[in-house]
């Protein structure tokens, strides 16, 4: 069983919720299946048959903070997870490592899954260890019984270029092994149905992240079933 997991970023609309239910609704796996719309849509998959996760949410339950979404109400919503320290949130929008950590403790306080997002630039390719250390480091000692994390490599990101398997593995490994070895790990990065089974294979991956493939139907399908 793997976690497949879809990321549609800012994109997406009514037409494509329909599709996306009637085609993903319509398929049999052994896989854990959830998709993160933008939380403007999230009511629109009442009747989806697997679960919905939020992309992000601010670390306070409610309160006068303009334009964020309240993790209390996302799990009000139907939500069972949420998307934390996504990189296009920590490029565009500073989300810092201690925000990433709040924002983990109040997704466990609301009992939302957090999926945590990882990794390295591409200019820090080379002390990737180092980076991911450094994103870690506070939830060491955590508890992290309902925490999922992402190996997201920045430079893989909507690029199509991806690590090779054995960096996949490695990664992966060197995150279970700082943090306890039953803390699922997701990789994400350019992902797509013609690389996602070899990725699968993989034996530290317990699923995937995944942005562009996931806005067309029949492809998700496709690597659901995987
Ligand atoms: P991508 O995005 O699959 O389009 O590379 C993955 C992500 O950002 O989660």
């Amino acid at each position: 069983m793997k976690i497949i997991v879809a990321n549609w970023k800012m994109n997406g609309d009514l037409d494509l919720v329909s599709a996306f239910i009637e085609r993903i609704n319509a398929i049999e796996t052994k896989n854990t299946i959830v998709v993160c719309p933008p939380a403007a849509l999230i009511r629109e998959f009442n009747d989806f048959h697997h679960l919905i996760g939020a992309q992000n949410c601010f670390y306070e339950d409610k309160g006068a903070f303009t334009g964020e979404n309240s993790p209390k109400l996302l799990k009000k919503l139907g939500c069972g997870c949420v998307i934390i320290g996504h990189s296009e949130r920590r490029a565009l929008f500073g989300e810092t490592d201690e925000i990433v950590f709040k924002k983990h403790e109040a997704a466990l306080r609301n009992e939302l899954i957090p999926i945590v997002c990882i990794g390295e630039k591409a200019n820090e390719r080379v002390q990737w260890k180092h980076v991911l250390t450094k994103q870690i480091e506070k939830f060491i000692g955590a508890p992290l019984q309902n925490t999922i994390f992402a190996y997201e490599p920045v430079w893989s990101i909507g690029t199509g270029m991806i690590p090779t398997t054995e960096e996949i593995q490695e990664a992966l490994a060197f995150i279970k092994n700082k943090l306890g070895r039953n803390v699922p790990c997701l990789y994400g990065g350019s992902v797509n149905a013609s690389n996602a089974e070899s990725i699968l294979k993989v034996d530290t991956v317990d699923g995937l992240l995944i942005g562009g493939a996931s806005l067309k139907p029949d492809e998700f399908a496709k690597i659901t079933m995987m």
